[in-house]
């Protein structure tokens, strides 16, 4: 057994990389179509849907590292010659088709890559780190990554069926060695003779550019975040938030997804003074679709999660009470349909009209039946943590009532 390529054969280390990928591709084009397609309803749909983007990641990436090591054994061999370089389309299209194929071998694994590891969320790699150096958690940049994933799904399927068709062509309708050339065993075929080689390169070059220029001029936009959900009317309140934060942290597969409701509304009223006892009241209202939640945003939304369609705000209604270890909202928070009795200790500073208030909570998201049928804590942890901050002006006195 030969490990090398001659100009008139292809060396066994060749054929093992040329097969072993194209097992890993023909079984990674359907997981990720199969995968995508699925649906995520249900938490269970929700889990069986991940675990199918885990392994289409993790082999995605095996298959990229044995790709690198194809393409560097590649360069330092010759290729075996064309058997008909005198059909000179056939030659071209059979060789720019090539090239598409080594471009596809680096572009899909490292685009699905970056989109990956520009967002948080959802299914994770197995065995190595979900991050990559360089590449900042954007989510246009993770959109970005994944529009090309998609486009370059069609330009392989596309080069995929050609190449494929040719290997057959030549093996059944032509009778030469071009398949038997690539199969176990001893064959030489093909007379080494000049003939364009930057041609293909060339051509294939032209097929991505024009590839990428169709895909992002047709494609969806670039970002899908909860901003473009309806916004909630305007309140009237004794004090008027300026700004504020309700940003959330879940645990999902074991690690950390932040993200945070843009859209919210307060109505407080609040009369401080030392002694203890009931200073006022505050109500919150939350716009459930306005959350972006890394790649979960969508699922969240499901009808086993946030069911934002059904129950499209939260509300948040407590009295505002001064007791002996300082400021607490009691009061209750109700999510889809449940609501639960809640407690919320809060940090105040006022100076002058303008009042600033931090708080912390964790909630259990099986209070609210939210995502109730994913109970295992190490697909989607029980536990939500919430960050409170807000920032409100006391309302002249001739707004309010009006
Ligand atoms: C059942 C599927 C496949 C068949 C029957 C097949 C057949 C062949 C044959 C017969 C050749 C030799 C062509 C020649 O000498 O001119 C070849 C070369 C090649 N094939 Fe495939 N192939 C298949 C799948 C794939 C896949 C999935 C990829 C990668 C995505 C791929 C990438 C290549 C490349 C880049 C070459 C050029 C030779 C090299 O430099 O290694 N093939 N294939
Ligand atoms: C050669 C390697 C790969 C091939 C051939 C491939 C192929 C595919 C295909 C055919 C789809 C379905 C797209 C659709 O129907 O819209 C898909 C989706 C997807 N793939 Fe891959 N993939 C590869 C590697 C990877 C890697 C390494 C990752 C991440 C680490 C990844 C992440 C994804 C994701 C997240 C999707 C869902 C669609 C999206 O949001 O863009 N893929 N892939």
């Amino acid at each position: 057994m030969t490990l090398a390529n001659t100009s008139r054969r292809y060396g066994s280390l060749s054929k093992f990389f040329h097969w072993s990928i194209a097992l890993g591709i023909l079984t990674l084009i359907p997981l990720g179509i199969i995968a995508t397609d699925m649906a995520a309803d249900t938490s269970a749909q929700l889990a069986r849907k991940a675990t199918l983007f885990s392994i289409h990641k993790t082999l995605g990436i095996a298959i990229f590292a044995i790709a690198v090591a194809r393409i560097l054994w590649a360069l330092s061999q010759p290729k075996p010659a064309p058997l008909h370089p005198e059909r000179k389309l056939e030659t071209f299209a059979a060789e720019t088709v090539h090239w598409l194929l080594y471009a596809s071998l680096v572009i899909m694994p490292l685009s699905g890559w970056v989109h990956h590891a520009a967002t948080d969320g959802f299914a994770p790699i197995w065995l190595i780190g979900q991050d990559l150096p360089f590449v900042p958690k954007d989510e246009t940049l993770s959109a970005a990554a994944s529009a090309v994933h998609s486009i370059f799904e069609k330009v392989l399927i596309v080069t995929l069926i050609l190449h494929i068709a040719g290997a057959l062509k030549h093996h059944v309708i032509d009778r030469d060695a071009t398949l038997r050339r690539m199969l176990p065993g001893r064959t030489e075929a093909g007379t080494p003779a000049p003939h364009a080689v930057l041609a293909p390169f060339g051509g294939a070059v032209a097929v991505i550019a024009l590839a990428l220029g169709i895909g992002f001029a047709t494609g969806a936009p670039l970002t899908e975040t909860g901003a473009s959900a309806p916004q909630l009317a305007q309140v009237q309140s004794d004090w008027e938030k300026q700004d504020g934060q309700i940003a959330l942290t879940i645990r999902q597969f074991g690690k950390e997804v932040s993200g945070q409701f843009s859209d919210f509304t307060t109505e407080i009223s609040y009369e401080d003074t030392p002694e203890p006892g009931t200073k006022g009241t505050v109500r919150v209202t939350v716009s459930i679709p306005s959350l972006t939640l890394g790649s979960v945003t969508d699922q969240a939304m499901g009808p086993d999660f946030f069911d934002a369609e059904t129950h499209p705000t939260a509300v948040f209604d407590a009295d505002i009470l001064r007791t002996d270890d300082g400021l607490i909202a009691e009061g209750s928070l109700m999510i889809r349909d449940q609501s639960v009795p809640l407690s919320l200790p809060f940090d105040l500073t006022i100076e002058g009209e303008t009042a600033r208030m931090t708080g912390q909570l964790t909630l259990d998201r099986r209070d609210f039946g939210i995502g109730s049928q994913m109970d295992d804590p190490g697909q989607l942890g029980h536990d939500v943590q919430l960050d409170l901050s807000l920032t409100a002006t006391r309302a002249a006195k001739q707004d309010l009532g009006a």
